[in-house]
């Protein structure tokens, strides 16, 4: 499963020879579709907008004062998201009310996965490693008897279940679930060529070219992520779970999930969560 969009270096040299596009250099999808993105006069005038409103956020780490609620530290991966040139490793703050189930989610879901979903174009979801060996490439899904199930009573089954650690569906730490095109991940690191690119003109540009900048770089992204269901929902799912290593028992838990059905409920903007009603 490993390896499988690396090059041979035979075939490098002769793509290099022949001057062809080598798959190797082969562009990602989002940066095809950035590179021909048209920007309406309307969005980049929005996105000016948004460019003098935004604010670079640098997180202190090193407090003289322990602040009262320290998180430990964020995990970091070696290979980093592109999206992560601009936007804080817990991206989500608008939405007060899922913005904490999104963040998490972002530690296994690639950025892209959820933003990047582009009409007509069939992509499939596989596990993507960001650290080790293995780090930008695909990974296999863990293997079901990896998982292991202890028998014992169901009565010490049952008690034992409250403090079992879950077992995530990540086969290794790290990794997330990204888009592929071609079976080459679709997205982009920022180590890329391109990223980088990116990331030197935005810190020169003034304010309109940065606005041109943005306009671009999001007019393939969807700005909303796609509903709790169509993940949690067995009906009309976006990822296939059993192919990301699922096990019965975990394909269960993920659609029957107790949080997502109380999200379902919600009709109003301005519903909170209460425990009463995630009890119902
Ligand atoms: C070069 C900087 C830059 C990069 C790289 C970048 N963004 Fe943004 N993004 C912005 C700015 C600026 C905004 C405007 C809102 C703000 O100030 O945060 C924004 C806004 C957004 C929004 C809100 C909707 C919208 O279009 O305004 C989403 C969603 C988003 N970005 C997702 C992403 C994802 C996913 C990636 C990676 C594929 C990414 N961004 C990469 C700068 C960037
Ligand atoms: C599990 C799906 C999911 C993943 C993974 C995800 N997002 Fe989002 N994102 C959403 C949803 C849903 C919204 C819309 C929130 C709302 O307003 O209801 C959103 C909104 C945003 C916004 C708008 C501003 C805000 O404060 O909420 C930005 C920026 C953004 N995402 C960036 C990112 C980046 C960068 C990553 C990767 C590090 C990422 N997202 C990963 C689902 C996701
Ligand atoms: C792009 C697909 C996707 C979307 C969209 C999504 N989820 Fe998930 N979610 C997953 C996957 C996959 C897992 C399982 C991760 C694992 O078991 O390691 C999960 C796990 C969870 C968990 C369990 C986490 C744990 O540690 O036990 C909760 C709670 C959850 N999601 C809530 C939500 C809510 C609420 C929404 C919508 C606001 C949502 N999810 C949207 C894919 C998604």
């Amino acid at each position: 499963m490993n390896n499988q969009y690396k090059v041979h270096p035979a075939l490098m040299m002769i793509c290099l020879l022949m001057f062809m596009p080598c798959p190797a250099t082969a562009k990602t999808l989002y940066q095809t579709h950035v590179e021909q993105a048209k920007i309406s006069d309307k969005t980049l005038k929005k996105s000016l907008k948004q460019v003098k409103k935004h604010k670079v956020v640098n997180i202190i780490d090193d407090l003289s004062l322990p602040p009262f609620h320290k998180r430990e530290k964020l995990q970091t991966t070696e290979k980093q998201p592109f999206c992560l040139t601009c936007h804080l490793p817990l991206p989500h703050r608008k939405n007060e009310r899922n913005r904490t189930f999104m963040n998490m989610h972002s530690r296994y879901i690639a950025c892209e996965t959820c933003h990047f979903r582009p009409e007509a174009t069939t992509m499939t979801y596989r596990w993507l490693a960001y650290d080790g060996a293995d780090a930008g490439n695909a990974l296999s899904p863990r293997r079901a008897f990896e998982v292991i199930v202890e028998a014992s009573s169901p009565a010490e089954r049952k008690h034992k279940a409250q403090f079992k650690k879950r077992v995530p569906l990540a086969p290794q730490p790290g990794a997330r679930i990204s888009p592929f095109y071609k079976n080459m991940p679709a997205l982009l690191f920022k180590e890329a060529p391109f990223a980088q690119k990116i990331k030197m003109e935005w810190k020169d540009a003034n304010e309109n070219r940065r606005a041109e900048i943005k306009a671009k770089l999001h007019a393939p992204l969807k700005k909303e992520g796609p509903a709790c269901k169509k993940c949690h929902d067995k009906r009309e799912p976006i990822l296939d779970l059993k192919m990301l290593g699922a096990t019965p028992a975990q394909l269960h838990k993920i659609q029957n999930n107790t949080i997502v059905r109380f999200f379902s409920r919600f009709k109003k903007e301005n519903e909170r969560i209460r425990i009463n009603k995630l009890l119902q």
